[in-house]
């Protein structure tokens, strides 16, 4: 049977992909719109690439890859966010997904993307091609009554409510902003929002020091009296994330609880005394899957933030293998060759990378052989960090 793997043209993904992704992702059967898909897709195909496998012509696998920009260790690289993986159910465990990624994986390396990440419906399955496990987001539930004394506080700025569509430029812009701080996060490349406004409307309460948006609050209230669930809790600095936390105390007596994303070490406990809260991490697979990363290129890497030392290290990758001196004490540089004194598998190098595993835990984990010295050279180089992958996609 004559397979390809090919990239789609916006037509195709109004057909061919959506049927896919529709029937593995919406609740169904559901009637499908293919005009307004249309729409959809063309500005799809200007943020993103799908990717069809055909057999015999007929339409059995799909992938998307969104092209993005992430944090990683002090530089934005380019990033492909992997989506919307699907397989026809009569098609299913029969390789199609495995066929499908080995030509996305080229394909994102192609394109010049140094790094890809993806949310797994099955972890396992995205370590066979490299990925590995990043941290996964938490969340504070906490009552807002607990917030109430912040409203009493003299905080200078102001914080206005929108529809997220009507300010997507001025949120965009402010993620990008904020990227270039938090280790991990990752935007789309859509520098006006174009993508955002495209998206279901939620609320957005902005945050503006002196005029200029220092965070922002997105959120949908599920009921009255249920949650304010927000998607996204970013602020620059403490007074905004005070002021948007006093946002969140102005619905006391409209929700009984919100539900905020929190970056890496936010100590909610500390906003205000009397705080009734509770820290939840949850991970499961489909539905509350933690983020993973792969290296594309290793060469890409070159200028990320490295501590001391240097290191010749042989990776073993279907896509990056190779062998590499690594050297740092400022940033990164990558020089191809030398003589390997420690073995890293793909997964093994973006652990470290993305500082998500001590070097001493890769040979228990199958993911490279490193003696002592190796690793210290290793903990030098790439200290431990947490990533904030933030977007969702
Ligand atoms: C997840 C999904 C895309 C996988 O697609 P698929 O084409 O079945 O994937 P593959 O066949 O390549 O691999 C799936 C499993 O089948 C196994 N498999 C592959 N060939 C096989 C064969 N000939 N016989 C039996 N099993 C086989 C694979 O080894 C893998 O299992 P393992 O990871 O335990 O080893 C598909 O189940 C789907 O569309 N699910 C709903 C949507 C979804 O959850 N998408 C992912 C979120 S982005």
């Amino acid at each position: 049977m004559p397979v390809t793997v090919r990239v789609v043209d916006p037509v195709e993904w109004s057909t061919d992909s959506v049927r896919l992704t529709r029937y593995a992702f919406q609740p169904s059967p559901a009637e499908l719109d293919t005009e307004r898909e249309l729409v959809r897709a063309k500005t799809y195909a200007r943020f993103s690439r799908t990717h069809v496998l055909y057999e015999d012509g007929a339409a059995r696998a799909t992938a998307m890859v969104w092209r993005m920009r992430q944090h990683v260790r002090g530089r934005l690289l380019p990033m492909g966010g992997i989506g919307g993986v699907a397989t026809d159910p009569a098609a299913r465990r029969g390789g199609r997904a495995r066929t499908l990624l080995t030509a996305v994986l080229a394909d994102m390396r192609d394109q010049g993307q140094v790094v890809s990440t993806l949310y797994p419906f099955r972890p396992s399955f995205y370590e066979r091609f490299g990925y590995a496990g990043l941290a996964q987001e938490r969340r504070v539930r906490i009552a807002p009554a607990a917030l109430l004394p912040l409203l009493r506080l003299d905080l200078p700025g102001e914080v206005t409510l929108h529809r997220q569509t009507e300010v997507a430029g001025e949120i965009q812009r402010f993620e990008t902003e904020l990227a270039a701080r938090v280790p991990g996060m990752a935007v789309y490349d859509d520098p006006d929002g174009e993508l955002l406004a495209t998206q279901t409307p939620e609320w957005a309460a902005v945050a503006r020091l002196d005029g200029r948006v220092t965070g922002y609050l997105r959120y949908t209230i599920t009921e009255h009296g249920a949650d304010l669930d927000a998607h996204r809790f970013l602020y620059r600095d403490p007074v905004t994330r005070s002021l948007l936390l006093a946002w969140v105390a102005r619905h006391t007596d409209q929700v009984a609880s919100a539900v905020l994303p929190l970056p890496p070490g936010e100590t909610p406990e500390t906003w205000t005394a009397d705080a009734d809260l509770t820290v939840e991490t949850k991970v499961a697979p489909m539905t509350d899957a933690a983020p993973m990363a792969r290296i594309l290129s290793v060469a890409g890497l070159a200028g990320i933030d490295a501590g001391p030392g240097e290191l010749t290290v042989r990776v073993d990758d279907p896509l990056i293998g190779g062998v590499y001196s690594l050297s740092g004490g400022g940033t990164l540089t990558v020089t191809p060759g030398g003589t390997p004194t420690a073995e890293l598998t793909g997964h093994g190098l973006a652990a470290l990378v993305y500082g998500a595993l001590d070097p001493a835990e890769l040979a228990l984990r199958g993911y490279g052989s490193v003696d002592e010295p190796a690793a210290a050279t290793l903990r030098s180089l790439f200290p431990a960090t947490t990533s904030h992958l933030v977007a969702h996609f």
